[in-house]
């Protein structure tokens, strides 16, 4: 199990700086820009905006495929029933435009968000399943690919092109960033690896055929679609990450992946969204 890929990335991570996981933790701005730096030194010359397409910024050949797929997605029919989704009304009437801030376009940018009433993080799904219980409709499950994932998948393409803006502006907000800062450098699962282990000490490197993406960027356009058709969540994403490490994955939609995901967005404050394209 662990082969030669594995041995490798473990040199390269011996190599890295500490700094980043040993120190108590720097405010979340200073944080995000020491991490900038350090993929601009790693990765110079790449514009800021190609963060958003993950390996493929390194790869030109994996671009251009990546770039030929996106220009007749086979996806389509996926984000056609999502669509349907969005448009049909709800019990009171409603359809998710009209329950929305903003009939719901460019918003999925600003999530995770935390609530201070409720002193908890609204998810974009969350704020879709808001809208349902407002209407007397029953929760949609964050893992049924079949409602919330084709329903995300073509809502968040409402959002294409707002830069993330993720706000950390209280007390509150700042013990849930924290948490899911602590998450991400946390060792786990038999092979002992953290999420900053691969998608920042090891960022640009080959592991099993495929070049792992920097943590920049990562949160900007999900879900994603594998092999041009296999829908991943973010959360599903997160999953099969853990998964690969042999970890037991939190479950999908809950409160640790939730604090991930703010962490994790935040990191890509600035960036563009693009969601529902392909990945490998
Ligand atoms: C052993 C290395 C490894 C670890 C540990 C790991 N990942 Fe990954 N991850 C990968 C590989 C390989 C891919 C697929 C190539 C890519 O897109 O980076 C990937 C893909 C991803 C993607 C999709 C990127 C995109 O643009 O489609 C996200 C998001 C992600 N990982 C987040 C995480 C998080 C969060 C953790 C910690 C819970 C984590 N990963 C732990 C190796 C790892």
């Amino acid at each position: 199990m662990k082969g030669r890929w594995f041995r490798v990335l473990v040199l390269a991570a011996a190599s890295l700086p500490m700094a980043a996981r040993t120190a108590p933790p720097p405010d979340p701005e200073t944080d995000r820009q020491t991490l900038v730096r350090f993929f601009e030194a790693r990765f110079p010359g790449i514009p800021k905006d190609d963060y958003v397409l993950g390996a493929f910024m390194v790869n030109p050949d994996a671009r251009r495929h990546y770039e030929d797929i996106m220009s007749f997605p086979p996806f389509e029919v996926d984000l056609d029933r999502g669509r349907k989704l969005w448009e049909s009304p709800m019990r009171d009437g409603r359809t998710y435009a009209e329950c929305l801030p903003n009939g719901g376009e460019r918003l999925a940018g600003s999530y995770p968000r935390f609530d201070e009433t409720e002193q908890s993080l609204v998810t974009f799904e969350m704020l879709l399943n808001r809208c349902r219980a407002a209407s007397g409709e029953s929760p949609y499950r964050y893992d049924d690919r079949d409602t919330m994932g084709v329903l995300t998948a073509y809502a968040r393409t409402l959002s294409d092109g707002m830069r993330m803006d993720i706000r950390i502006d209280s007390p509150g907000a700042r013990v849930r960033y924290e948490a899911g800062r602590a998450l991400f450098y946390r060792r786990m699962g038999q092979m002992n690896f953290s999420c900053a282990n691969c998608h920042i000490d090891n960022a640009g490197r080959v592991m099993r055929m495929e070049t792992i993406s920097p943590a920049l960027g990562q949160a900007t356009h999900f879900p994603v679609f594998r092999g041009g058709d296999a829908l991943y969540t973010l959360h599903a994403r997160y999953t099969r990450c853990m998964e690969q490490v042999r970890a037991q994955p939190f479950p999908m939609g809950s409160g640790a992946f939730n604090d991930l995901e703010y962490f994790h967005s935040y990191l890509s404050n600035g960036l563009p969204l693009k969601a529902s394209v392909y990945r490998r």
